[in-house]
């Protein structure tokens, strides 16, 4: 069988990704893997036709497509995100669809769940037919263990297209309202004083929504909004995954492009910040993607700590809730709260005022306040990850984020809390005991909350 691999990463072949593409190359050499690389070569398969063209060929006369990738910010890179919106905005879905494809990503396991739903949920908007997805740690190909799994993954899918197996589909598509959003008057505006507030979008002349939506957003203050667009700023290309940024957050294009100034003196510097976009498929655009990817230079750490941030978005947000997911967990990554989002899905046009202007308002109430929510599962849980790899395996070549997070305290791992642990020992040897047990379940409860009474009681 022939299988076009569209390989995600901008290393081309010195990637990751590619190796475990070659194992399975090598573990099934009866079929034929030919691998393409996409975010590499976006450019060119962008400003030349032929080249797009002979990458639709390849999948034209394959059994099956593997989209194999890096993670890049709960996502794939920008580069593969805009190759997916060429396949749209060129209405060559036909291409792709009916064919059998799995997804292969390797990460370190954050929020690569969000990166597969994505890739799976592209799939099923073009129709073909997805067969599974497979994500391994950078690492793995090393462990016995895991190169098997890889193995019955890889031999799974093939087998599955062999036998023309059925697949289901997972994702219904996005169905997006014809409405023209009519901005009214800002009456009751909000002024921030000393608080800076800049929006960032990427709207374009024909998305009239997104456009009036943020007028409409920078009426409800009284005080200056410095609203910036993606596409004025001059940005060479995404970001090429060299990693040479880990050592001093020095990136490649630092003063190549305006990308690192803007980032630095525009928004580290602001306390409310807006971001501004129109979903594209099941994401926004790439354009928004290369600005998210570009922040790496940062590294792990969080380099929006305690800002307010709200999200202005034309488009079906509802009906992309891993979208939604990666908004949340980005905020909450970065230490920072997510005041709000406004979107143009539901209601009239009057309601999208009114949600504006609120979001205008509680904005500078939670700036002034200092408010940041507490993070769920997805801040907690990726702090933790982030926590445990940078004090582990990435401490070299990750320098910068070692000593930010020992400044910031991050390394916070209960192996240094003694009473905890001893507490803990004498605690489990007295339960070894039926009776001890016994006392224990019937004061759980009692106990559980005592702590919490004592300061409620003072
Ligand atoms: C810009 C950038 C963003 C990344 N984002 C993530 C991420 O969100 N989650 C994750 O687990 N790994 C992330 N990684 C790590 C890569 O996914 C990982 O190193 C991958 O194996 C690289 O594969 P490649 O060599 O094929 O490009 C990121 C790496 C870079 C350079």
């Amino acid at each position: 069988m022939k299988i076009a691999v569209l390989n995600g990463s901008p290393k081309g072949m010195t990637s990751v990704t590619m190796q475990y593409v070659h194992y399975i190359q090598n573990e099934f050499p009866q079929h034929a893997l030919k691998f393409i690389n996409i975010s590499q070569r976006i450019k060119k398969i962008e400003s030349d036709e032929r080249a797009f063209q002979e990458i639709l060929d390849e999948v034209k006369g394959s059994d099956g497509v593997l989209w194999a990738s890096p993670v890049y910010y709960f996502l794939v890179p920008a580069n593969y995100k805009r190759f997916i919106e060429l396949i749209f905005e060129r209405n060559v879905e036909s291409v792709f669809a009916n064919k059998y494809t799995a997804c292969l990503t390797t990460s370190i396991h954050f929020f690569d769940h969000t990166a597969h739903n994505y890739i799976h949920a592209v799939c099923d908007d073009l129709n073909m037919k997805f067969a599974g997805s497979f994500s391994a740690d950078m690492g793995d190909l090393r462990k016995v263990a895991e190169r098997e799994r890889l193995g019955l993954f890889a031999g799974k899918f093939f087998e599955t297209i062999e036998n023309k197996a059925p697949t289901s589909m997972s994702h219904m598509p996005v169905f997006r309202r014809d409405f023209d959003y009519l901005p009214g008057e800002a009456r009751d505006t909000v002024d921030a004083g000393a608080k800076k507030v800049v929006v960032v979008t990427d709207s374009q002349d024909h998305q009239l929504n997104l456009i009036s939506m943020v007028e409409r957003f920078k009426a409800s203050f009284s005080s200056d909004v410095e609203v910036i667009n993606l596409h004025d700023l001059d940005i060479k290309g995404s970001c090429l995954g060299c990693v040479q940024c880990a050592y001093d957050n020095q990136c490649v294009y630092n003063d190549k492009d305006e990308y690192i100034d803007f980032f630095n003196t525009k928004l580290k510097t602001a306390d409310i910040l807006i971001f501004a976009g129109a979903i594209q498929d099941r994401y926004l655009s790439s354009r928004w993607k290369m600005f998210f990817d570009r922040s790496f230079f940062n590294g792990h750490a969080p380099s929006l700590i305690g800002k307010q941030i709200g999200f202005i978005i034309s488009g079906p947000l509802s009906q992309t809730p891993n979208l939604r997911q990666i908004l949340d967990a980005w905020v909450e990554i970065q230490l920072a709260n997510l005041t709000g989002i406004v979107t143009d899905e539901f209601g009239d046009s009057a309601k999208i005022d009114d949600l504006l202007q609120d979001l205008a308002n509680n904005l500078v109430q939670f700036a002034d306040s200092g408010y940041i929510k507490t993070p769920t599962f997805l801040g907690v849980g990726g702090k933790k990850l982030f926590r445990d790899e940078i004090w582990g395996r990435l401490r070299f070549p990750f320098r910068a984020d070692y000593l930010l997070y020992k400044k910031l305290g991050v390394f916070d791992f209960p192996q240094k809390n003694y009473k905890m642990r001893i507490q803990s020992a004498f605690m489990s040897l007295l339960s070894k005991s039926p009776a001890f047990r016994k006392e224990v379940n019937k004061r759980m409860k009692d106990e559980m909350i005592k702590p919490l009474q004592r300061v409620i009681e003072g």
